[in-house]
């Protein structure tokens, strides 16, 4: 167990990639909170990893609103002592032809995708200096921070922010002893792909990587409950490419 005694948080913790590593992160020994906008959802994954003895705890949080953010921090720092893992997640996709995406369709993506990222290294940078906690910021960044795809210009822009909001931060943090890192996925089944499922492009997705499909949440949570331990310690500043090789293929 890499994570005994830690407490973190996971935004997105409702579905998808939030949910199974917030699971992973309990079965390492942590205290997670779980935070989302879906409150059904989120109680259910805080429920499955009290059932198996985990602690755990959902907070509702939008992530576009930073008090919610910070208060979300406060709220596990009260419950469980501290915070040491910050897992920065929750994201949308709005799947439209460039000349129709509209700047309300862009404007929704970056608030949860960018602004919803900057927010959750803030605040939790903000409270594990206060508490002198050595800790790690985790953020979700994407293949597509690095490579173009159809149809979601919004999730492009915000996921090549996601990655230079991780390298600066990483930087400036540093002295304080926290880490911060990013992990770029690429294609995982869960229901934000749904878009690209709609549009006809899900199994051509799939057979981009090297081993012809999307990958599971549970893939990604393995390597991100790596990444938080002690064991990942020289990791620092990276994007760590979580994508059965989806960037080198071509
Ligand atoms: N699935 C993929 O192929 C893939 C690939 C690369 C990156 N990602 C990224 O992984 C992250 C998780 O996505 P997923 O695939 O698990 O999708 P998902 O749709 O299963 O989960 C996303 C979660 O974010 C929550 N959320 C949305 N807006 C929110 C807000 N304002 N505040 C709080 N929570 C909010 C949703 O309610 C949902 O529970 C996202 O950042 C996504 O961009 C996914």
């Amino acid at each position: 167990m890499n994570l005994t005694g830690k407490v973190c948080i996971v935004t997105g913790g409702a579905s998808g990639i939030g949910r199974a590593t917030a699971i992973k992160f309990a079965a390492e020994g942590a205290s997670v909170v779980v935070a989302d906008v879906n409150e059904a959802e989120g109680r259910i994954t805080a429920e499955d990893i009290q059932r198996n003895s985990g602690r755990s705890l959902f907070v509702k949080t939008d992530v576009t609103v930073y008090n919610e953010v910070e208060q979300l921090v406060q709220t596990a720092v009260d419950t469980f002592g501290s915070l040491d893992i910050m897992f920065n997640n929750a994201g949308i996709g709005r799947y439209k032809p460039l000349l129709d995406h509209s700047p309300e369709d862009f404007d929704a993506v970056v608030k949860v995708n960018q602004y919803g990222v900057y927010y959750g290294i803030l605040a939790a940078a903000r409270k594990m200096r206060e508490l002198g906690t050595a800790g790690t910021i985790i953020n979700t960044a994407s293949v597509f921070a690095f490579m173009a795809s159809p149809g979601v210009i919004g999730y492009h822009a915000a996921k090549g922010a996601v990655k230079m909001m991780t390298q600066a931060a990483a930087l400036e943090l540093g002295e304080f002893g926290i880490r911060c890192l990013a992990i770029a996925p690429g294609g995982v089944d869960t229901p934000i792909i749904q878009g690209y499922k709609d549009m006809g492009i899900a199994d051509k997705m799939a057979r981009q990587h090297m081993r012809k499909q999307l990958q599971k949440p549970e893939h990604i949570a393995n390597v991100v409950a790596l990444l938080a331990s002690k064991e990942a310690d020289a990791i620092n500043g990276s994007v760590v490419m979580v994508d059965d090789g989806f960037a080198e293929f071509k």
